[in-house]
């Protein structure tokens, strides 16, 4: 499996990035999300528990969640209270960070592989919103048309023609931007872009750097290339790895992101205040093995960055059960967001897995199994109370409850969250989304009382807000007036300047 950052010399010549569905181990990565198939060809349920000792990252516990609402003040989103938030790399880390410095950066995104989302989709970006409102902190949201149209000509490659443009891909993410901004983020705290639109100045610098420390092994092994992968494919990873730095985004920090020909002395100088901001990803964990290779690389940029926090999500089941995810690509999977009500109700109806028991009278004398019902499971999804999604268990368990009404409430549900957004997605006009794609300074507050206040940069930094830092030692010397190093180097760089001025007079 290819998982580990370890990585030996990938094979000499493969079918790169295929379903590996023939072999009967469970298989998650960015380009596969499969769980194991046993000998008679069943699908098991994904092995969360396995996930973790396998990527070695830490389960979330009942005490993140109690620090969580002690530095929020707020109750901890049902995501995180039934675990489907599940672990995470250094959670405790960023809540420490904003406890004492008072903000950092949240960052996520998407592939826009078509134009049209689905219900597992919305699960990490509601998330998101919610912790953006909690910590009133900026956010990035990246929109990865250029990995999409990289991967979709991977899996054509060798004929001819590509059968689809980069535009393609760029028409996908805006589609798919309205439905991300319906959810309703906001515009004061929120930047949302497409690679292709986006990338070049500051955040440009960063990939290329950041491409420099990911040998081809390396990549190889997190994502399972091989050599007849394409060599965008390959580099693009930095480009989602950079994206975690908010010296990517000078401008949504009120500082300038240089990329003209007006380039200046000065912007050789890098904004080093925004390096020590730390960020926060909440993604599902295929993206996990991304975001390995990025905390295994940050403290080794020319700017070093604070080890990246993650918090990972499991994946949205499919219809027909545990094993799979909701796919885009097969309509019967999933529950798209442009569904209609008649629609949703003949999917849960007709496809969506039942815990429930063959006959009436078995399922009342023996109970049903909750933890498989499809209904049930997209109930601990989307249904904010607590006691009612219990009451709902306790009862299918004892057999009181059936199958259909199961159905009929996870129905009513969802076609509610359905609809909802499809009301706001009306109101969601290409100046509404120009406005959020646009790069300006973002307003947010943070935590009002942070323990260790660091003083906001200034001078010829610009302020980067209440900008907080990973560590008081790396802020001290960062006050606007540029690192000892780069003081240094003005000072040598005036030195120089005066002795050309005198130079003539010398050549006498
Ligand atoms: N690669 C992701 C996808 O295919 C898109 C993405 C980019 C992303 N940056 C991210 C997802 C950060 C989560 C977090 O969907």
């Amino acid at each position: 499996m290819a998982t580990t950052d370890a990585v030996g010399a990938p094979p000499a010549v493969k079918s790169d990035l295929e379903d590996k569905k023939a072999s009967a181990q469970q298989q998650i990565d960015p380009y596969n999300v499969a769980g194991e198939v046993d000998e008679q060809g069943n699908i098991k349920a994904i092995d969360y528990d396995r996930l973790i000792q396998e990527f070695g990252v830490q389960p979330l516990t009942e005490e993140h969640l109690r620090r969580f609402e002690t530095v929020t003040g707020k109750k901890a989103h049902r995501l995180m209270r039934r675990k489907l938030f599940f672990s995470h790399r250094d959670f405790d880390k960023i809540l420490d960070a904003y406890e004492q410095h008072g903000t950092f950066m949240l960052y996520t995104g998407r592939g826009p592989s078509s134009g049209s989302m689905h219900l597992g989709h919305t699960v990490p970006f509601l998330f998101t919103k919610e912790l953006q409102e909690m910590f009133d902190v900026p956010l990035v949201i990246m929109m990865t048309d250029d990995e999409k149209y990289l991967y979709t000509r991977n899996k054509t490659e060798g004929h001819q023609k590509a059968g689809v443009a980069p535009e393609d891909f760029l028409d996908f993410a805006h589609e798919n931007v309205k439905d991300i901004l319906a959810l309703g983020f906001d515009p004061m705290k929120t930047f949302i872009y497409t690679d292709y639109e986006y990338l070049g100045g500051h955040f440009y610098r960063n990939a290329s750097e950041f491409e420099s420390l990911v040998t081809f092994n390396q990549a190889a092994g997190a994502f399972g290339f091989g050599n007849s992968t394409n060599i965008g494919l390959i580099a693009y990873g930095a480009k989602q790895c950079v994206a975690a730095f908010p010296s990517s985004y000078p401008d949504l920090f009120g500082l300038k992101d240089y990329r003209g020909p007006d380039y200046p002395p000065e912007a050789k100088r890098r904004h080093k205040t925004l390096a020590s901001i730390p960020t926060l990803i909440p993604c599902a964990i295929d993206q996990e093995p991304y975001f390995r290779i990025l905390r295994d690389r940050c403290e080794r940029m020319t700017d070093p960055h604070p080890k990246t926090s993650l918090i990972l999500s499991k994946f949205l089941t499919a219809l027909q059960g545990p094993g799979g995810k909701m796919s885009a690509s097969d309509p019967n999977s999933a529950i798209f967001m442009s569904d209609t009500s008649s629609q949703i109700k003949n999917k849960i109806n007709k496809h969506a897995f039942s815990g429930g028991r063959e006959s009436l009278e078995e399922h009342r004398k023996l109970g049903g199994n909750p933890d498989v019902d499809v209904a049930f499971t997209y109930l601990s999804y989307f249904l904010e109370d607590d006691e009612e999604l219990e009451d709902l268990a306790k009862r299918y368990r004892s057999g009181e409850l059936l199958t259909g009404e199961m159905k009929q409430r996870c129905i009513a549900e969802l076609q509610k969250f359905v609809t909802d957004f499809q009301e706001r997605r009306k109101k969601v006009t290409d100046e509404v989304m120009r406005e959020y794609m646009r790069p300006r300074k973002l307003e947010f507050g943070g935590n009002p009382s942070p323990t260790k206040p660091k003083a906001a940069a200034n001078g010829d930094e610009g302020t980067a807000s209440s900008g907080g830092a990973a560590d008081g030692e790396k802020t001290a010397r960062e006050d606007g007036r540029g690192t000892k190093g780069e003081r240094k180097a003005a000072k040598l760089a005036e030195k120089k300047a005066q002795k050309l001025a005198q130079r003539p007079k010398d050549a006498e």
